[in-house]
């Protein structure tokens, strides 16, 4: 493996289709209109000598090293700045430049430390390497005049540093903050030779509005803003190529190591998600891949209070099959089951299904997407065809309304929301349907036209209130309908919104919004060429969340606002692969490619394949496995990669049922909540340590590529392997690559795919087909997969959990921007420093009516459970609704969640859970309870050495 190292070619690409040619150092060039001279040149290999510019933000021109010579322009005109033109005549390299160069170095050199051969940056810093390319070789000024060199070092970030005295003032940090993340972090303080960089208001990095997306360190020319684990381990040596194995924006990175030690994680330029930007979790969050708590060995126990014994591979996976075969001989065939990850790869997932299906004979398997996005699976199929996001994230860039709905992008799906923001900073409208006042309402430069704070477990009352205002007011696209839609379901669908009971104004008892707003807000959605949806778990977690996704669904149809580039519905998927997972058959009822186990054509494919007979009808969803647990049938489980003792609702329902089962065997990590009630424990692997592929929302198929050896010798699908034919079903992969193809054979949206082609395109959008060979970034184009778009009646039925005098406020759970779901990861990283823990945010009225003040330990208890932690006064929230992550194991936030759920899928109504919130002093019983149990569980012999 050599060190990737991606050309910089100074100025951003411009995607003009008008051409201009050019004559540079006697050479013709033809680059679209808009490019920079610098850039054409870069473009056929010419580097101007630069230092204000890079290829990630627009030039600046303030250095001026770039200067070039135009015949028949008087001076030296800046090459990042000055755009081609057709029949210019270029020159770069001349004596009277190579002069004017020499002498900006030698000002710069001259207030520079000259520590090069101990800086962390040696050999990779570009003020060195200008200083080399313009030749200098004497500071003729000395280096006694007025300097920055006692300059204060800030080390306050967790990841990265800012040496002041290194700063050359070229202002691309602060450019990169405010045009690639579009945070507006970083300022230039004062002016001229007093010039500094400063974090918000003369703050240190961490105390700043800074989000540690890194984008600044990325631009940095040199090392003032450098990576701490480049100091502390020296430069990287070779690179390899992966995807970030946190969210389901599926960002692109370089691991950058040291022999097998990983020093660097950089975003790739090339990535196709994310173009070479990054959040702060899969920038810097990857030290858990390390930590000392991964356990490494497989381990096997007979009772849950055991302490676990480590044991040999050979012996835990045999001990592990002959556990599942003595439960199916004593309670049936299908007394067992598996859960699939939504962190493993494809093709993990893909072997976990197989192995349950084929290898025990049911089709009990399920996956975390049940608790997330289960109902866009249903809704989006039911609507269009198909259960899967209809665009690429780029269409965002040519969108004119975007309508967010219960998301919080600048959290969850940072990288996305970066590219949003470039957006709507061009012009772009905002409308955002959210209970909480997130951030995107109102953030620097960025103000939502409209922010409609509805009451938790209203989104069904609130879009057929927009569907009401478009269907009454003529906002339908009448043609795109009547051309691409099924008729009588519209007319049906037409005739149900527009009873006066969905008016906004009927709908506000519901919703607590304004009809006003509503209106106008539906109007200003209608009224453009490309309204985006995109929404997420704050629409799938409800008791009607298959409803929304449909009503959603309706909404674009009915404004001809699916199949183009700039519009569509676009699930904003939680985990790195939770589309794949479900893409490759992990739900019951569902062979990969979404097609039922019950028809017999698919399912005698899947037959011949496998050499085996599978059972037709569907399996158990993990909350049946869960009550068929506690009911005495459901007895073994095999869990890859989820933690559902802390993830899903209503932990002690889920305790109960892991706590009757007989053998649970956990592949992890580390131990999480859910190997406590485990009797085998299988190492498993993390993204860096295998090969395989992620897909991520937008349907894109990315390649995840092993940088460092497997830490417990093997990866996750050879584990799964050795599991199959340890129960007698033969699997005989050699590699990730196999498994892909044996997909690929059996599943039509995938039959394109293959290692080989994803190593040619990067990565590639299902489905990739005869007839979509280089895959499909936009959906439903000429038509829709389904044939034509169907309507659906959309009934707002209110949720079963109500607020009333015992609990009268409404909860509501989601994650934030340091942390990662159950927090496995990211509590094992410097992440901490920004959310030690989970807090209740309150709003005032309701804190100061329960005597509540910032920072006081309060009690929440719903009808199921009880837990304590520290309230926050927050602004962000309305009257009545309260808020928590679920990020931390000792505050159990899903041990107060209840399990209503979604009337199609199950997927647990996570979003609404009526409480009531006091102050207290202690923690709840089950805190005190779990915490004893958890020390009781942990135990380990260890095995000699
Ligand atoms: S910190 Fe780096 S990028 Fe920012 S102004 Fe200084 S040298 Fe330039
Ligand atoms: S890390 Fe990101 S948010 Fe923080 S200052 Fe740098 S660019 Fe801005
Ligand atoms: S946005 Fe998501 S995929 Fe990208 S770096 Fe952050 S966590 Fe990873
Ligand atoms: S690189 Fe062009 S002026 Fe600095």
């Amino acid at each position: 493996m050599m060190l990737i190292q991606e050309t910089d070619y100074g100025t951003p690409i411009r995607l003009s289709t008008k051409l201009v040619t050019l004559t540079i150092d006697g050479q013709d060039v033809t680059v679209p209109e808009g490019t920079s001279i610098m850039r054409a040149a870069a473009e056929m290999g010419t580097k101007v000598p630069k230092l204000c510019a890079t290829d990630s933000i627009e030039a600046f021109g303030s250095c001026r090293l770039c200067a070039v010579e135009i015949e028949g322009r008087r001076g030296t005109p800046a090459s990042c700045t000055t755009p081609v033109e057709n029949g210019l005549k270029v020159w770069t390299q001349t004596g009277k430049l190579a002069k004017l160069r020499r002498n900006i170095m030698e000002l710069y050199i001259s207030d520079h430390p000259l520590d090069c051969l101990t800086c962390p940056a040696n050999g990779n810093c570009e003020l060195q390497d200008m200083a080399g390319v313009v030749g200098l070789r004497d500071v003729r000024y000395g280096f006694k005049g007025a300097n920055h060199l006692d300059a204060q070092k800030d080390e306050s970030n967790p990841y990265f540093t800012f040496d002041a005295s290194k700063c050359i003032v070229c202002s691309r940090c602060v450019r990169a903050c405010e045009e690639v993340q579009g945070t507006f972090a970083l300022t230039i303080d004062s002016r001229g030779f007093a010039s500094t960089v400063s974090p918000g208001q003369k703050e240190d990095f961490l105390g700043s509005e800074c989000v540690s997306c890194g984008a600044c360190v990325q631009a940095c020319p040199t090392a003032t803003l450098m990576e701490k684990t480049i100091i502390e381990a020296g430069q990287p040596e070779h690179s390899v190529v992966t995807t970030c194995a946190y969210c389901g924006v599926g960002c692109s990175f370089k691991a950058e190591l040291r022999g097998t030690e990983v020093v660097n994680m950089v975003p790739y330029k090339d990535g196709q998600a994310n173009h070479g930007h990054s959040c702060v979790k899969g920038r810097f969050a990857w030290g858990y891949t390390t930590h000392q708590d991964r356990i490494t060995k497989p381990m096997i126990r007979a009772k849950i209070t055991d302490p676990w014994t480590e044991v040999s591979w050979e012996e835990a996976i045999n001990h592990a099959a002959s556990e599942f075969k003595r439960i199916q001989k004593k309670y049936g065939r299908t007394s067992v089951g598996g859960i699939t990850s939504s962190r493993c790869t494809n093709e993990e997932t893909y072997l976990v299904q197989k192995l349950i299906r084929a290898a025990f004979g049911t089709n009990n398997v399920d996956t975390c997407a049940r608790v997330c996005h289960s109902p866009t699976g249903y809704g989006l199929s039911t609507t269009l065809g198909t259960s899967a996001g209809t665009q690429n994230f780029d269409s965002v860039r040519e969108a004119d309304v975007v309508m967010v709905i219960g998301a919080n992008p600048t959290d969850g799906h940072p990288v996305f929301a970066s590219h949003l923001k470039k957006r709507l900073r061009q012009g772009a409208k905002l409308i955002v349907i959210d209970p909480r006042r997130i951030d995107l309402v109102k953030s620097p430069h960025i103000q939502a036209q409209y922010h409609l704070p509805l009451k938790p477990g209203t989104n069904v009352a609130m879009i057929n209130a927009m569907a009401h205002v478009i269907v009454t007011e003529g906002l339908v696209q009448e043609d795109y309908v009547a051309e691409r839609c099924d008729m009588a379901e519209f007319n049906r669908w037409r005739d149900f919104v527009s009873d006066k009971r969905h008016a906004p104004e009927e709908m506000e008892k519901y919703t607590g919004v304004k009809a006003a707003d509503v209106r106008e807000a539906a109007r200003l959605y209608a009224s453009v060429r490309n309204a985006a949806i995109y929404y997420g778990l704050g629409v799938t977690e409800h008791s009607q969340g298959s409803t929304m996704v449909m009503g959603m669904a309706n909404l674009a149809m009915a404004t001809g606002n699916i199949g183009h580039v700039g519009a569509g519905v676009n699930p904003l998927r939680g985990q790195n692969n939770v589309q794949g997972s479900c893409d490759m058959g992990s739900f019951p009822h569902e062979l990969p490619g979404y097609r039922h186990i019950a028809t017999d054509a698919v399912r005698h494919q899947f037959e011949a394949a496998w050499g085996v007979t599978l059972d037709p009808e569907p399996g158990l969803r993990i909350p049946n496995m869960l009550d068929a647990a506690v009911d005495g049938t459901f007895m073994g489980i095999y869990i890859q990669g989820e933690d559902i003792a802390q993830s899903d609702p209503n932990t002690k329902h889920v305790t109960a049922g892991l706590e009757a089962m007989e053998c649970v065997v956990v592949q992890d990590i580390f131990l999480n909540e859910t190997a406590n009630y485990a009797h085998v424990f299988l190492p498993g692997t993390t993204f860096l340590e295998k090969d395989g592929t992620f897909t991520n929302a937008e349907r894109r198929i990315n390649m995840v590529r092993q940088a460092i050896p497997p830490m417990p010798g093997y990866a996750d699908w050879q584990v799964t392997m050795m599991l199959s034919n340890a129960l007698g079903y033969r699997m005989d992969y050699t590699h990730p690559s196999e498994i892909m193809d044996e997909i690929a054979h059996l599943t039509p949206t995938f039959k394109g795919v293959s290692y080989q082609r994803l190593e040619e395109m990067g990565s590639i959008q299902w489905p990739c087909n005869d007839a979509a060979p280089n895959g499909t970034p936009t959906m439903h184009i000429d038509r829709f997969v389904r044939g034509l778009g169907r309507f659906m009646i959309t009934e707002f039925v209110p949720t079963e959990e109500r607020v009333g005098p015992r609990f009268p406020l409404i909860l509501t759970t989601g994650r934030i921007l340091s942390q990662y779901n159950v927090g496995a990861q990211t509590r094992r990283t410097e992440n901490v420093a920004w959310h030690p823990e989970d807090v209740l945010e309150i709003h005032a009225h309701d804190a100061e009516q329960r005597g509540i003040r910032d920072g006081d330990n309060v009690a929440v208890v719903s009808r199921v459970g009880e837990t304590s932690l520290k309230a926050v006064i927050s602004e962000r929230m309305q009257p009545g609704v309260v808020y928590t992550t679920f990020h931390h194991v000792g505050t159990g936030a899903n041990v107060i969640t209840t399990d209503f759920s979604d009337w199609a899928t199950n997927c647990p109504e996570y979003k609404v859970t009526a409480v009531e919130v006091r102050l207290s002093n202690h923690q709840s019983e089950w805190q005190r309870e779990n915490a004893l149990f958890r020390d009781a569980t942990r135990r380990i012999h260890k095995a000699a050495e």
